[in-house]
């Protein structure tokens, strides 16, 4: 059984992201999209709530499962069972981050793997801070995540009262 984990902040999931959980779920048995908990940049929502909107996005991926961690992925991952992490890469300016993070996990853990797969052209501008810095100046976000996701967005912002 071949067990994959994509990790990140997911804050909010984007199309981009969801791209990379559809295209790297057909190439494992389980695909864990885990989110990092106790992540020190200010989250926009809760654990919870990405943990919930991830969910949400992906219930027609039947292999795939979400959840969050804390401490080190390697960790998270040998307790899973998982030898494949899996990054996107946008463009070259995601290169030097992924390789340092991928090449640090492989010296603390050599039986897990990191695949990266290029973010679909049509994505491959797209970041979760971008969504948001439009969203909270009042743009349309629809283009950029799932439409259940741009609603949550517009529920926060109200309530955050900050549009
Ligand atoms: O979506 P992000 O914020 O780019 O994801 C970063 C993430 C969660 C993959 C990374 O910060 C991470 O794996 N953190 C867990 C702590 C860890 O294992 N650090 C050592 C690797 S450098």
């Amino acid at each position: 059984m071949k067990i994959g984990i994509y990790p990140g902040s997911f804050d909010p999931v984007t199309k981009g992201h969801l791209d990379i959980i559809r295209r790297s779920s057909k190439m494992v048995d389980v695909l864990i999209v885990a989110v990092l908990k106790n992540n020190s940049k200010s989250p926009l929502f809760s654990v919870e709530e990405r943990v919930s909107m991830l969910k949400e996005v992906t219930k027609d991926i039947s292999n795939v499962q979400i959840d969050s961690f804390s401490g080190l992925l390697v960790d998270y991952a040998r307790k899973n069972n998982a030898s494949i992490i899996v990054r996107g890469l946008r463009a070259v300016t995601d290169f030097e981050y992924e390789l340092q993070m991928s090449q640090t996990n492989r010296i603390m853990d050599s039986d897990v793997d990191t695949i990266f797969l290029t973010t679909s052209l049509e994505y491959a501008y797209l970041s979760s801070s971008t969504v948001k810095e439009v969203a909270m100046y009042g743009g349309d976000v629809s283009k950029f995540v799932p439409e259940y996701v741009a609603d949550k967005i517009n529920d926060k912002i109200k309530t955050l009262n900050i549009s």
